[in-house]
């Protein structure tokens, strides 16, 4: 009868080992038995970039790479970004359920009313230069945040955990809006209580003198779906940088800054900023073939392309470039997005793509959404890291209270120089040149 177990032979000394399967998966604790001297340290995996090894367990997204399918708590993403709000999607991946209309308003309630930030804060933001990139501005004022909130540091306290989600959720919308009114040399427009979580943000980026500011509904609907779009997607480099930094009972503050770092990168969060400067530099679509070559060549990467886990079309980039079209009626058209358009059909069927998989992934359209509703592309990594956040939390929150979990340790594999003795400075020239021969 079959059994969940694995049977490895050690060649080197004929001994087998059983070890148990669950999930698909082995321990790699269980390797360490394997040796070939009793007091060897035992067998460990070796796998860059974490390509193939489960760090976790988690109940919060589940992605199909190989069928394009992406589920926060079970839900679909494209019934999420057409019947749920940003909010009501942020509630469901940190509780696990849809709320009811009364959570929803009180988790509603609690964001809205805690969207201002201590006045101190505007202070150190108008310290960075005047063209600051917003990414930096947001990572380092969201860490600075911990120094007004000491009490963040209890993380296994699940009423102070609560209050910070709210915080975190209710101000980076405050700090990304700041961040953008500095590089532009406009004064900070302040939280309007009586606005939706996406209208507020608008308010506060675009409201000029008016009393009241009246967000587009096209926009402030465009701006909530791409928020639901980006909001978790499991074991990615930020969100393993949020656990990795979390798992040492750091504040969330300074854990989501690491991570927004981590996201700030052009392989990840950063990967929208480069492709509109793709776009923009391939100018027409005459010149698309030119930079396929040059991709193909490996000397480019076609940004917005590919992706660690999705081997099929991102499900999100389907429903970003849909959402493009309805914001264009409100902006007028990107002639970008007809360039984004024919590079994907070209790629799309060149074999070199189509081998390695290569997908527009999330990045690939959202640019072109922004660059239309007027955000400079210095805006982008900081316009996912927003919604991101939510995401974040939750992971955090389901590692701190994981059993399995402990401090983030990795082991390495040791090439270095065996032990040797100090050299003095007198003998140290005849020993780099004996090393350089
Ligand atoms: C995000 O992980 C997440 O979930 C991230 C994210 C999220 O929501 O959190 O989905 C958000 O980060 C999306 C990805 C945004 N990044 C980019 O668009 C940057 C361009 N794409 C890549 O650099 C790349 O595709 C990665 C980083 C996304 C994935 O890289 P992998 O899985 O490490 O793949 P790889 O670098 O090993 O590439 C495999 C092959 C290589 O060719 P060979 O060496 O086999 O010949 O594919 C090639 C690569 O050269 N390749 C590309 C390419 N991406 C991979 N060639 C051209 N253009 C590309 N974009």
């Amino acid at each position: 009868m079959a059994k969940d177990t694995l049977t490895i032979t050690d060649n080197r000394t004929g001994k087998t080992y059983e070890l148990p399967i669950e999930h698909d998966t082995i321990r790699a604790a269980d390797l360490r038995q394997i040796k070939v001297n009793s007091d060897d340290f035992g067998m460990m995996t070796y796998d860059p970039g974490y390509m193939n090894t489960a760090a976790c367990k988690s109940a919060i997204t589940y992605i199909d790479g190989d069928r394009g399918i992406l589920e926060y708590r079970g839900y679909p993403i494209d019934q999420l970004a057409e019947k749920a709000s940003f909010l009501e999607t942020a509630y469901l991946i940190l509780h696990g359920e849809l709320p009811d209309r009364g959570q929803l308003d009180e988790w509603t309630y609690q964001i809205t009313h805690h969207t201002m930030l201590n006045e101190n804060a505007k202070k150190f933001m108008d310290g960075f230069r005047y063209d600051a990139h917003p990414m930096g501005m947001f990572v380092s004022t969201v860490a600075a945040l911990s120094t007004f909130y000491p009490e963040s540091k209890s993380v296994f306290d699940a009423n102070v955990r609560r209050k910070q989600i709210f915080r975190l959720i209710a101000k980076v919308p405050t700090v990304a809006a700041f961040a953008y009114r500095h590089i532009t040399g406009m004064p900070f427009a302040y939280p309007d209580n009586d606005l939706s979580y996406t209208a507020n943000f608008l308010n506060m980026l675009f409201k000029r003198t008016e009393l009241k500011y009246q967000a587009n509904p096209i926009l402030e609907r465009a701006m909530d779906i791409l928020f639901i779009l980006h909001a978790d997607h499991e074991q990615n480099c930020s969100t393993s940088s949020m656990r990795m930094v979390g798992s040492a009972q750091t504040d969330p503050y300074c854990s989501l800054a690491a991570a927004a770092a981590a996201l700030y990168g052009p392989l990840h969060g950063g990967a929208n900023e480069a492709v509109l400067k793709m776009l923009n530099e391939i100018g027409s679509k005459a010149n698309i073939p030119a930079l396929i070559k040059r991709a193909k060549a490996g000397e480019v990467r076609l940004m917005g392309f590919g992706h660690r886990v999705y081997k099929n079309y991102d499900p999100r980039a389907r429903i970003v470039k849909k959402t493009a079209e309805e914001v264009f009626e409100v902006t007028g058209r990107n002639e970008l997005i007809d360039i984004a358009i024919e590079l994907e059909r070209i790629a799309l069927e060149d074999d070199y793509f189509i081998k390695r998989k290569l997908y527009p992934n999330v990045d690939f359209y959202s640019g072109i959404i922004y660059q239309a509703m007027g955000f400079p592309v210095e805006m982008f990594p900081v316009l996912f890291a927003i919604p991101r956040t939510a995401g974040w939390l939750a992971q955090w929150q389901e590692m701190l209270v994981d059993k399995d979990q402990k401090i983030g340790r990795p082991r390495q594999i040791y090439l270095g120089p065996t032990t040797r003795d100090f050299v003095p400075m007198e003998q140290r020239s005849l020993v780099v040149a004996k090393a350089e021969r």
